[in-house]
Parts: C-alpha cells; structure tokens; sequence
C-alpha cells in the first residue's frame, strides 16, 4: 500500500484494554475503505493490548523496542517476542520516549534482524536527517509542541514538511502533531507525505469510526 495511518493508541484510558480492542475491530472493518484509497491502517496499541489487538487480523506496531532478545531481560519490551507475536513493525523514538541516535540505530538493526519494520520518530528537519542515515522504513515528523492539541502540522509548520521530505531522501516521510480532519491529512500528502501518524484525534474521538473514516477521507 502507498500510504500508511498509523493510529498510536499511546496508553490513553479511552484506547486501552477493551478500548483497544474496540478499536482494532473498527480498523478491521474500515480496511477495505482504506484500501480502496491504497491506504494501509496501522493500530500502535500499548505492548499489554498487543496480542489481542493482532489477535484481530489487523497490521500492529509497537510502540517502542528496547535492542534485546529472548533471554533475562526483565521488565523490557523484546524484539524477537514482539515480532513472534506477529507485529508487522514498531515505532521507534517517539518524542515521549525519545532515544540517541546510537540507540535508535541499535534497534534498526535489531527490528530488521526480527523482520520488523521500523518507523522512526524526528521532531524536526535536521534529526530526521540525521535519521535517515540509519535507512529505517519510515520517518514520521511530529512537532512536539503540537502533539496532542487541535492545530495540525500541515496548518502550522507546512514548511517542516517540505524541508523534512528534502532531509530524509527516498525514505518515506510520515507526519503527524494535531492532525484531526481529512483537510490535515490532503495537505500533508499534497506537500508530499506518505502517511500521517495520529493519535488523540482517533483514541479520544467520541467516534473512532468517524474519526478514522474522516482521516481516510483526505487520502
Ligand atoms: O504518535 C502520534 C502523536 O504523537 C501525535 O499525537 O494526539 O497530536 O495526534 P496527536
């Protein structure tokens, strides 16, 4: 598929436990929808909701890996098990959780070693860059200071966009910061993004539905 949501469900209330479930079954059953618009929808649940949300048949991502495998490492989110579980990739770095660039490229290495795509998170043009280099499957570009509120990066920075899709090459560049309509997400893809990465605008929607439907609807 060309483009990718990705709908980070973080560890809200409104999109955990059985919230999560819910919303994997909405993913399933908007899937076609999504296709038809050569879009791929992918549900980033916290690592407790993993199972049951693949458990739905839909694409999964993690939300962070730490660089282990199988072995004693207590209290960590290992990679071999995640990608035994059959998550098809992870978020890596994201700005709640932010890494070095040696410990994101530690986990590149060991995502791609597990068969897991990598989807790597910069909060501006010149780490995304830097990113680059490290040749993830994808970079997503969020402003942190719009993470979460109403304003999307389309509408305030559209320039980050496009200084961000010149900085990462021919790596797939996502966006994501306050994106909440169909109009945030044509213009982020009329300047050149391949997908968008959300989260409140679905995980706290009254209607997840209708959110994610409204997202697909600027596709
Ligand atoms: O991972 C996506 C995220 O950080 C964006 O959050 O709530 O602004 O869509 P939100």
């Amino acid at each position: 598929m060309e483009y990718k949501l990705i709908i980070n469900l973080k560890a809200y209330k409104e999109s955990t436990l059985k919230n999560a479930i819910k919303i994997a079954k909405i993913c399933k059953k908007l899937e076609k929808e999504a296709k038809k618009k050569n879009v791929e929808i992918i549900l980033c649940p916290q690592l407790v909701d993993l199972k049951d949300t693949i458990n739905e048949n839909i694409s999964v991502y993690s939300q962070h890996i730490d660089s282990y495998e199988y072995g004693a490492h207590t209290g960590h989110s290992v990679v071999s098990l995640i990608s035994d579980l059959k998550a098809k990739g992870t978020l890596i770095s994201h700005s709640e959780n932010i890494l070095s660039l040696k410990e994101i490229e530690k986990r590149i290495i060991i995502a791609k070693k597990n068969n897991l795509k990598t989807c790597v998170c910069a909060r501006n043009a010149i780490t995304a860059e830097k990113i680059a280099k490290l040749k993830p499957d994808f970079i997503a570009v969020e402003p942190k200071e719009l993470i979460g509120g109403d304003i999307s990066i389309s509408t305030a920075k559209p320039q980050l966009i496009s200084k961000s899709l010149k900085a990462v090459g021919k790596i797939p560049l996502l966006v994501g910061a306050g994106v909440k309509n169909g109009e945030d997400v044509r213009k982020s893809i009329e300047l050149g993004a391949k997908g968008i990465l959300v989260a409140s605008g679905v995980a706290k929607a009254k209607n997840p539905e209708k959110a994610i439907l409204e997202l697909l609807s600027g596709f």
